[in-house]
């Protein structure tokens, strides 16, 4: 299976790329540029292209820009997603002298993008920091991840299952992105209070 890091020059594409080549996923590193791309291919010994590019020959579409960039993008990536089943892993932040907020969007990320494009989208994966991820073993924790689209939401499962020892949870339909782009402000609230990484241990689930 092919898949396309859209913006996946960053630290989050960076360190999902080595876990899923790891995994054995062939994997296409995105960018605005495409210089950049196969710079940060090269690297790590993938493939680099455009963002356009990468989208067009994947099997799953991972949009990794910077959270305030992906609803944009997956809007003008929309014909050369076309069905393909996308996964979000944004959220957005506002930084504040009284802490890490949520945004104050009415819908997440993901619903907007869902809006923008004809591909099933499902989000997950938000509460995984790339300094655990990018590390030199898969983290040891859950993910979470929801959708309304039972065979991509398969796809990502599975995918989440490969990248940490951790579960991947499903947590229901893509209206639940809400939530879980909400936690990530309070999973940075609790790196800011205790100088940590911290992820993510559902209990009670078999
Ligand atoms: N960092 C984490 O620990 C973490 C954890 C969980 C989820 N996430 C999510 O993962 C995503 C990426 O996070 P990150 O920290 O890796 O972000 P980042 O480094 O700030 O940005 C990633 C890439 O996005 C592209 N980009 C920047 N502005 C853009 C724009 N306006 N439109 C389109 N592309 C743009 C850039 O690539 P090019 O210039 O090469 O195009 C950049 O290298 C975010 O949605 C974040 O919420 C991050």
């Amino acid at each position: 299976m092919k898949i396309a890091l859209i913006g996946g020059t960053g630290s989050f594409g960076m360190a999902l790329a080595v876990r899923l080549r790891e995994a054995g996923y062939a994997v296409v590193i995105g960018s605005r540029d495409a210089e950049r791309a196969e710079a940060a291919a090269a690297e790590l010994g993938v493939s680099g292209a455009t963002n356009e590019d990468a989208a067009r020959g994947a099997d799953l579409v991972v949009l990794t820009t910077k959270a305030d960039g992906a609803v944009e993008t997956a809007r003008s990536l929309r014909d050369a997603i076309g069905q393909t089943p996308v996964l979000s892993v944004a959220a957005e932040l506002s930084f504040t002298k009284e802490g890490v907020f949520p945004t104050l969007e009415p819908t997440s990320i993901a619903q907007r993008i869902q809006a923008e494009i004809d591909g099933p989208v499902v989000a997950g994966l938000h509460s995984l920091a790339a300094a655990n991820l990018g590390g030199e073993a898969a983290p040891d924790e859950d993910t979470l991840v929801c959708g309304d689209d039972a065979t991509a939401k398969e796809i990502v499962l599975e995918l989440a299952g490969k990248i940490t020892s951790g579960r991947a949870i499903d947590a229901g339909p893509l209206a639940s992105a809400r939530a879980l782009e909400g936690m990530t402000a309070v999973i940075v609230n609790v790196n800011k209070h205790y100088k940590a990484h911290a992820g993510l241990r559902v209990t009670g689930v078999h």
